[in-house]
């Protein structure tokens, strides 16, 4: 099939746009989107720049302009061997920033002035030194959820997808985990460490396998229970329940799988279950469901990432446009903030 990218007049773009999302969008919607992700496609290419797309990404916006689309890591590694000009980075803040933190010699532009994320603004550079100064010599793991001059104190960030991987793969009894405390006592649970909370005494590098951690929280992610697992399942007892490991632990031991967004993608695409629940920002249910219509997939639309959503194909178009916002980080803060990242990359 055609790649809605490739059309070559919103006429094209809006029949493609119709057959991929006919049963997600409704149709009436479907040819003005379509206007906007032509026009976009078309700057695009004559600016050289590359759109990245995270999973979470609206269903129209999300099948009609990125070049490629997925997880933290996934979009990580793309940028990193990106040539383009310009990259677009149609995700938040702190993704735009490691697209920045690889590529100092490109134009960054994140189409919204904020498109923050509750994790990166639960800690400061500040935090991470003081717990450094409590802990010293104990190595740092930081979620990538975070800001460049948090990267920037780090010595190994993770993503989802490869968390329990890099926390596993270092020699150290003690680790410090930032900031997310339900990834990191997922991260816990998968390694066999036992969780100390930054209020907590240990004093000094503790000799036992542990795992010092912050109290951050995804205000998406945190927002799901084992309450919602059994109601959905008293409902639809063939559901196969996937949640994100930004979840709460007893919600992530109670669902059925747990995995980056792009895990999540791929086996709902891999598995031979009819029906799933995604434990998830929703935008990922219908990008899921648009690609598979003989899956039926369940979200939970109350809980959305407000962030996420400040991503518009308007505001795409006019930062193609106008070239904004652009990313700017200051130039030693890069650096310290790299170094976490290629390790991160080296080690997964
Ligand atoms: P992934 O790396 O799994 O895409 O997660 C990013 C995120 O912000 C989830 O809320
Ligand atoms: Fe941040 Fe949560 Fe939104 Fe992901 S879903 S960007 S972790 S607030």
């Amino acid at each position: 099939m055609k790649r809605i990218q490739d059309a070559t007049s919103v006429n094209e773009t809006f029949i493609l746009l119709k057959e991929r999302l006919r049963n997600t969008v409704p149709e009436a919607e479907l040819y003005y989107k379509a206007e906007l992700a032509y026009e976009i496609n078309r700057i695009k290419k004559e600016k050289n720049a590359v759109i990245l797309g995270h999973n979470y990404m609206e269903p129209a916006l999300y099948h009609s302009i990125p070049d490629h689309v997925g997880d933290s890591l996934g979009l990580s590694r793309i940028s990193a061997e990106s040539r383009a000009d310009r990259i677009v980075f149609c995700g938040v803040r702190f993704m735009a920033e490691t697209a920045k933190i690889l590529n100092p010699d490109r134009m960054v532009l994140l189409p919204a002035r904020v498109a923050g994320c509750s994790l990166a603004a639960s800690i400061t550079a500040e935090d991470v030194r003081n717990l450094k100064a409590r802990y010293p010599g104990v190595p740092v793991v930081t979620y990538i959820n975070t800001y460049a001059d948090v990267k920037a104190e780090t010595d190994v960030c993770c993503t989802s997808s490869n968390a329990v991987d890099i926390v596993n793969k270092l020699d150290e009894d003690v680790v410090i985990c930032l900031p997310d405390e339900f990834l990191a006592r997922n991260v816990a649970r998968e390694t066999g460490k036992k969780v100390i909370m930054k209020s907590d005494g240990l004093n000094g590098n503790g000799k036992e396998d542990s795992m010092i951690v912050w109290d951050g929280k995804c205000e998406v992610h945190e927002k799901f229970t084992v309450s919602d697992i059994e109601s959905v399942r008293r409902q639809f007892p063939d559901t196969v329940v996937m949640a994100h490991p930004e979840c709460p632990p007893e919600v992530v031991e109670a669902s059925d799988y747990s995995g980056s967004t792009t895990a999540m993608v791929d086996f709902v695409a891999s598995s031979e279950s009819k029906r799933f629940l995604l434990l998830t920002e929703c935008s990922m249910s219908d990008n899921i469901q648009a690609e598979n219509p003989d899956k039926e997939m369940l979200g939970l639309c109350s809980v959305r990432c407000p962030h996420m959503n400040e991503i518009t194909l308007e505001d795409t178009l006019v930062c193609l446009q106008e070239d904004k916002y652009q990313i700017e980080i200051e130039e030693s803060i890069r650096l310290k903030a790299k170094k976490s990242l290629d390790r991160m990359l080296e080690m997964s």
